[in-house]
């Protein structure tokens, strides 16, 4: 249930760290705005640094940060939908267990952010509100990236998974036949999107016409 006077309005909370991916985040905020949800932003340092060396996001304003959203005719209500929190304020609405909202994505996360939420050893907004997203027992995705693992971050997701939450690593199929990036992202993006109970129309499914004709070859006896 949304947090506001709006009860049909679903809250999303999207936390950006500084692992590489950006693109992955800025199509999720994409698609949630489209839906007409509440998205609430908070982006650590890195997480900045990765926007602007990966997507040349300077301020997190509609036009830099969601450019494809900015250009389309919509509802002057996007730049209010996205409410954009400062990850050092640890006083915000997100950092509270009051704020009612649909689930929380730490998309791309990093293993920095991954070892903080873990052991609840979190001191920014976004570990916070992951932390207070997990004790309040609803959704949290934790969209890892990092190759190859170390045991200590297999240990994190571990205690994560055991906690409630859902890892799932940037990690894009490739038996739809991805042509362009965009298709490798919308991949993971439509995951998420399924995990947060959101429809939507991105190419993740594994349709009929995408079945394998594998069965009608004859299979090679070596
Ligand atoms: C260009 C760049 C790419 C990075 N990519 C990753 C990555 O894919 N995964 C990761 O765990 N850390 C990555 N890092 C390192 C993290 O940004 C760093 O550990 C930082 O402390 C993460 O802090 P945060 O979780 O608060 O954003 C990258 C750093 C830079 C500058």
């Amino acid at each position: 249930m949304p947090h506001d006077s709006t009860p049909q309005r679903r809250t999303f909370v999207v936390g950006i760290s500084g692992a590489s991916g950006a693109v992955y985040a800025t199509r999720l905020l994409e698609q949630l705005l489209r839906t007409g949800a509440e998205v609430h932003l908070v982006v650590s340092e890195y997480g900045k640094r990765l926007l602007f060396d990966e997507l040349n996001v300077r301020k997190l304003d509609l036009d830099e940060l969601l450019p494809a959203l900015a250009a389309e005719p919509r509802a002057d209500d996007v730049d209010q939908r996205l409410v954009r929190h400062p990850n050092k304020d640890v006083g915000a609405v997100i950092a509270s267990g009051s704020f009612l909202h649909d689930g929380m994505v730490v998309v791309p996360c990093s293993s920095t952010s991954l070892g903080a939420i873990a052991t609840g050893a979190g001191s920014n907004l976004l570990t916070r509100a992951a932390m207070v997203t997990l004790k309040e027992r609803r959704p949290l995705i934790i969209c890892h990236r990092e190759s190859p693992l170390n045991l200590i971050d297999i240990e994190n997701m571990r205690t994560l998974t055991l906690a409630g939450a859902t890892i799932a690593p940037t990690n894009p199929g490739f038996y739809l036949h991805p042509r362009t990036v965009d298709d490798l992202v919308d991949f993971m993006v439509g995951k998420i999107l399924d995990l947060l109970r959101v429809e939507h129309d991105l190419q993740t499914r594994w349709a009929d016409h995408h079945q394998s004709k594998y069965d009608q070859i004859s299979p090679d006896p070596n």
